[in-house]
């Protein structure tokens, strides 16, 4: 049609000439900007002895009007005086400059040429681009109910041309009506004045749980310009669904801890208060979820569950054991038992839960629970029990004394070093601390402390002659005596074979008569000087101490006995 009428303007007005109809192109212009429409020769030869220029274009009657008219040997004459007016010019080549474009402006613009022998004509159409002004988000819709399809926004993209397309995205993904949980709306609206378009897009949207927090946005990519709307976050919310009760400790409970009860249930907005169930009681909280029950008995053992304060169909259970762990040890406290007595230790224990029991003499560790059916000296301490069940202890302790008439253990004899005298050896036990008694003349070389009822003596003697030597050991409860048998000394001093009273007497038998004959001899013989000696001092009236019957001899061995306790100790 317009090619039509295009043909038939140009027979009208080059009646007789001949009419070439060279191209038909099309030209985009930015909307606002200068636009260059050329007369299409540029792809051709430029044609010679062109007599005259004129731009037309089709003007919306169908009809074409003049834009512009050149002769060659005139100024361009402006010859359009409607909507082109001071918009119109002629550029290089002939080509129409067409400022401030607007989309009225759109349509089909001719350049005819006109030489000496031809008309030629060109033909454009002109298309203006105009994006859109921006892009705009209404509507919005930021808390989303979980499942409930909702107006999310509404985007519009203003006055563009051609019409705006308007894409959505959640987290930059395109966003596709599925017919189900997205839709999305389009529509154009043409302005009848300015021919642009107003594209609005509408998006319907039904949230997922997984929603919460995504970021949602419209955007439009016009010829080269992209726009795009500020985004918006969206909050998902739903009710609580599920509804959990924590218990801390998590592990074996108890008696005297802290037990905390938490309470943990979804939902957005979490639920802020709730109602714990504690056997029969119900506590509320508020702006918080857990509960403490300081310091737990047995008695707390039970079931406990805690609800939503508005919606007591949500609730969570669970059943809790205190663990409690009950002894008694008896005896308890300090007993004193005689020994060979019989004592009876009892542990009783009740505990809710498996346990470990260990015992302690005197601090060291015992690998069985003590037993005592006859008592002896040694098992007088303090013995400790101490039963376990996880982070509970409980311990008791009891202290055994034991009593009773005291009992030599141990009697023997041993040379001294220099073989001047016999040391004794008496070891004994009882409680409370028995005394030591020797039948015989001697020196105390050394008693050691008295502990754990164990007591040890050991005494110097001189025999002269064959002795039955009698330790003797006594308490409030009784006494023990044990005798050994000490021969009288050797004159020479026997280190290499010391004696004691398991070694047999046949072996000395023959040795010992000699000795003997060799100790009455020097008996005899110390005798006859001794009584020398009395008669010569009788004379003077010399000294005192031979009165009293203390010989030179005894001095001495009192001075070497004493040397030699020293060495002892
Ligand atoms: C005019 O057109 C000729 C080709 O016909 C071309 O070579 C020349 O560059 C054009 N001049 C301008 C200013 O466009
Ligand atoms: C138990 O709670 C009380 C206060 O209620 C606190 O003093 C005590 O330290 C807590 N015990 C433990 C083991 O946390
Ligand atoms: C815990 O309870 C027991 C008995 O109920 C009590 O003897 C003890 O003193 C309590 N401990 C604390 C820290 O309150
Ligand atoms: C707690 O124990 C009771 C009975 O002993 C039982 O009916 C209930 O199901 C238990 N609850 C849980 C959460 O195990
Ligand atoms: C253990 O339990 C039994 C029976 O319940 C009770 O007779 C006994 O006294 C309890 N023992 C202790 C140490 O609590
Ligand atoms: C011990 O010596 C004293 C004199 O010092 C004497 O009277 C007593 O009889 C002696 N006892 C024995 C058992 O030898
Ligand atoms: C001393 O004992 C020994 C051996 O037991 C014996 O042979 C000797 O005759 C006794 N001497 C005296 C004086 O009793």
């Amino acid at each position: 049609m317009h090619l039509l009428s295009a043909s038939c303007a140009c027979a009208l007005l080059i009646h007789a000439l001949f009419c070439q109809v060279k191209s038909m192109e099309s030209v985009h212009g930015a909307y606002g900007e200068t636009i260059e429409i050329p007369c299409g020769f540029r792809k051709f030869e430029k044609p010679e002895n062109i007599v005259m220029v004129k731009w037309k274009y089709e003007h919306e009657t169908g009809f074409l009007k003049d834009l512009i008219v050149k002769r060659s040997d005139k100024d361009e004459a402006i010859s359009n005086q409607d909507a082109y007016k001071d918009r119109v010019s002629l550029g290089s080549n002939y080509s129409l400059l067409l400022s401030d474009v607007k989309l009225t402006d759109q349509g089909t613009f001719t350049c005819f040429l006109v030489t000496s022998g031809n008309i030629l004509e060109y033909r454009t159409t002109l298309e203006v681009i105009k994006s859109p002004a921006g892009l705009e988000m209404l509507d919005k819709a930021e808390e989303l109910e979980i499942g409930k399809l909702t107006k999310l926004g509404v985007c519009t993209a203003k006055d563009a041309n051609p019409a705006a397309d308007i894409m959505w995205l959640k987290n930059n993904q395109p966003l596709v009506d599925d017919g189900k949980g997205i839709f999305i709306t389009q529509s154009v609206k043409e302005d009848p004045v300015t021919l642009s378009s107003t594209t609005t897009s509408t998006l319907e949207y039904s949230a997922k749980k997984e929603d919460d927090g995504a970021e949602f946005i419209c955007r439009t990519k016009h010829s080269v310009e992209e726009h795009a709307s500020s985004p918006i976050t969206i909050t998902v919310t739903y009710s609580t669904e599920t509804i959990e009760l924590h218990v801390t400790p998590q592990d074996l409970l108890v008696e005297g801890v802290n037990v905390t009860l938490k309470c943990v249930a979804d939902g957005n907005p979490p639920p802020t208060s709730f109602n714990f169930h504690l056997k029969g009681e119900t506590v509320k909280v508020e702006n918080k979820n857990t509960l403490t029950i300081p310091n737990v008995t047995r008695d707390a053992s039970g079931e406990y569950r805690c609800s939503l304060v508005d919606d007591r169909a949500l609730e969570a259970s669970k059943n809790i054991t205190v663990n409690y762990l009950d002894f008694n040890l008896s005896p308890s406290g300090r007993i004193v038992m005689k020994t060979g007595e019989a004592l009876e230790v009892t542990l009783q224990i009740n505990s809710s839960a498996s346990h470990s029991v260990s015992w302690k003499k005197n601090g060291d560790i015992l690998d069985k629970e003590p037993k005592f059916h006859k008592i002896a000296y040694s098992d007088s301490a303090v013995y400790e029990c101490e039963v376990t069940l996880g982070p509970l202890s409980r311990k008791a302790s009891f202290e055994l004394v034991v009593e009773g008439a005291p009992v030599i253990t141990s009697l023997s004899k041993q040379h001294s070093d220099d073989g001047n005298h016999r040391v004794l050896i008496c070891e004994a036990e009882g409680n409370p601390k028995p005394a030591v008694t020797w039948n015989i003349n001697g020196t105390l070389l050394y008693e050691s402390p008295f502990t754990n009822g164990k007591i040890t003596q050991k005494f110097a003697v001189v025999p002269s002659e064959n002795l039955t030597v009698l330790c003797t050991v006594s308490n409030e409860f009784g006494s023990d005596t044990k005798s050994i048998d000490v021969l009288p000394l050797q004159l020479k001093p026997e280190k290499i074979l010391p004696e004691d009273t398991e070694r047999s007497r046949d072996q000395t038998k023959l040795v010992v008569g000699v000795v003997l004959g060799l100790l009455v001899a020097t008996v005899l013989i110390g005798l006859a000087y001794w009584l020398y000696l009395k008669n010569s001092k009788q004379g003077s009236w010399k000294t005192a101490e031979n009165e009293n019957g203390t010989s030179e001899e005894e001095k001495k061995l009192e001075e070497k006995v004493e040397n030699s306790q020293k060495a002892e100790v």
